[in-house]
């Protein structure tokens, strides 16, 4: 039986270089995607320890690059002749008060997280109905279940992108295509540096909100970020489930938070978040 072949988006660091490794250990061909091949050393550097190295293709791939979305999913199809497994992470996050953050900047901010999620999905699917089988793992967060002060735009995105998959799934459910949703805590990866963007006028000494800004940023610093390598681990075995669930919350403190929501009345919730925050 030929390997199986995964394609994972956003593969340069986090949890993209982290799952690439693992799902080649578990034995997939793994085609792994980032937008900028210059950046590609430190997945290199991973594979090349973790003895995996001939398991990857690396390819340059933006998920905001849509109109050539569908010849990139082809041409690993023709390729390998299938598409087992498809792993939409790329993503990045707008920080700043709502008030502060521009329209254009909340649309970038759908383009990547969200529609180049949705136009990923929508090159493979073709190609999975013919199989009549297939996993789409997205890779959302906590913030797509909870919405999250100062990363409003983050968390319009991933709530888009939970219930655009909750849709897809009925829909593809008797295809054999399994859609599932990976809704992490907070991990150490470059989100919480490089990937973190700040809108324009949110770090102004004209914003009203400058002085909540900083003492949120000062304490958005200090939350315990875990290992990285606990999601990448459970999306490898996602891959190979042949029956997965819709959700897999990921990280104690996404469990507590989920929980707090579910059982606290809203206004004590939200009273709890801007204390621990130091938003009001
Ligand atoms: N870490 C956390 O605490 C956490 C929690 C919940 C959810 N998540 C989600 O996990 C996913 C991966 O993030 P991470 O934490 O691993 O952060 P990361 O280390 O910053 O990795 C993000 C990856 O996405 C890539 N990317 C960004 N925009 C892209 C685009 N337009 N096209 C292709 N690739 C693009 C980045 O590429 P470059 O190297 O070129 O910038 C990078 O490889 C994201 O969807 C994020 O929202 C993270």
């Amino acid at each position: 039986m030929p390997d199986k072949i995964a394609l994972i988006t956003g593969s340069s660091s986090g949890f993209g270089l982290l799952t690439s490794i693992e799902l080649a250990k578990a034995g997939f061909r793994v085609v792994a995607t980032m937008r900028d091949l210059g950046r590609r050393e430190r997945l290199d550097q991973a594979a090349t320890a973790a003895h995996v190295a001939s398991q990857l293709d690396i390819r340059a791939l933006d998920v905001t690059d849509f109109d050539a979305l569908p010849a990139f999913v082809d041409s690993v199809v023709r390729d390998y002749s299938r598409l087992d497994v498809l792993v939409n992470n790329a993503g990045f996050a707008v920080a700043g008060f709502a008030e502060d953050i521009k329209l254009e900047e909340l649309r970038l901010q759908f383009e990547t997280n969200f529609f180049g999620a949705v136009a990923m999905t929508k090159a493979a699917l073709p190609t999975m109905r013919r199989q009549r089988s297939g996993h789409i793992i997205m890779v959302s967060s906590i913030s797509g279940l909870h919405g999250a002060a100062t990363v409003s735009s983050y968390s319009a995105s991933k709530h888009a992108l939970e219930g655009w998959s909750e849709s897809l799934r009925m829909e593809v459910n008797s295809l054999g295509i399994k859609v599932v949703l990976v809704e992490p805590g907070a991990f150490q990866t470059d989100i919480w540096t490089r990937g973190a963007v700040m809108g324009e006028n949110a770090t102004k000494e004209t914003s009203p909100n400058l002085q909540r800004s900083l003492r949120m940023r000062d304490a958005v610093a200090a939350l315990p970020k875990r290992d990285p390598i606990a999601v990448a681990r459970l999306i490898a075995s996602i891959a190979q489930d042949p029956n997965p669930k819709l959700r897999y919350l990921v990280g104690r403190d996404a469990k507590m938070q989920l929980a707090l929501k579910r059982i606290l009345p809203w206004k004590w919730h939200e009273k709890l978040i801007a204390n621990f925050l130091k938003i009001d």
